[in-house]
């Protein structure tokens, strides 16, 4: 589904950060990263999901190459098929956490069956998250699992089939971290949504099907 193909990445003031690095990924895997902060986690994600470009390689998806795609062709590569949830949750503070949730689906045209189609499942996904309650609140009213299983349902919202997480259990404690876990889960083995995940957490890692680390700028198994 995605391809990775040697690719590589350095900023001036720190030089190389990914060094010819390459990543198959099939539907429906699971993956972590794992490996020291500054390894280059996020750099890998921000480029899985165009939101920056690597200095040379390629990106495969579907079987066409995108790393060069343009600013425009880029948004609708990641509005049609990458959710991202952040270590932070990034939630907007002037919204509710509905308009938060209902908000990626602007970025896309929609017939009136589809958008109620959307309702039915950002509701359904609510409910298993466990936030359907709190749809009218701010985000500053809520804890901090309640804000990221919030992010968790704005990524998804899209329904995309790539679902990149950096860090998203980082601010949890113990319990939310793993509830986060099971329902990262939950929705690989129910929606089929493939998982990219960068994480400290060796407990998150093992509940993915694969575990990677990214060391010396390249994925070791
Ligand atoms: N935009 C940038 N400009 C310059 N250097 C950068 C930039 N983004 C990242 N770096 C550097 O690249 C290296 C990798 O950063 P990255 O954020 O990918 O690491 P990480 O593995 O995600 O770390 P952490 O576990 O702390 O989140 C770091 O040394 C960082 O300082
Ligand atoms: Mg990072």
């Amino acid at each position: 589904m995605l391809s990775i193909k040697n690719i590589s990445k350095s900023f001036i003031q720190r030089g190389m950060v990914l060094d010819n690095l390459s990543l198959d990924v099939v539907k429906g895997d699971s993956i972590a990263i794992m490996g020291p902060s500054g390894s280059g986690k996020t750099t890998l994600m921000n480029i899985i999901g165009l939101l920056d470009k690597p200095d040379s390689g390629d990106i495969i998806f579907r079987g066409a190459s995108i790393a060069n795609f343009k600013e425009d062709e880029s948004a609708n590569y990641r509005n049609q098929n990458i959710g991202f949830v952040f270590q932070e949750h990034l939630l907007l503070p002037y919204l509710s956490i509905s308009d938060n949730i209902f908000l990626p689906l602007l970025a896309t045209k929609h017939s009136k069956e589809e958008i109620s189609a959307k309702e039915q499942y950002i509701n359904e996904l609510m409910i298993k998250t466990g936030i359907s309650d709190l749809r009218y609140k701010y985000p500053q009213r809520i804890s901090g699992g309640e804000a990221q299983r919030a992010s968790l349902v704005r990524a998804l919202a899209n329904s995309p089939s790539i679902l990149l997480a950096d860090e998203p259990t980082g601010s949890l404690d113990a319990g939310n971290a793993d509830k986060m876990g099971e329902l990262l889960l939950e929705m690989n083995s129910q929606y089929g949504i493939t998982i990219i995940l960068a994480t400290h957490s060796s407990d998150l890692a093992k509940k993915m099907s694969k575990i990677l680390h990214l060391e010396g700028g390249k994925l070791i198994v």
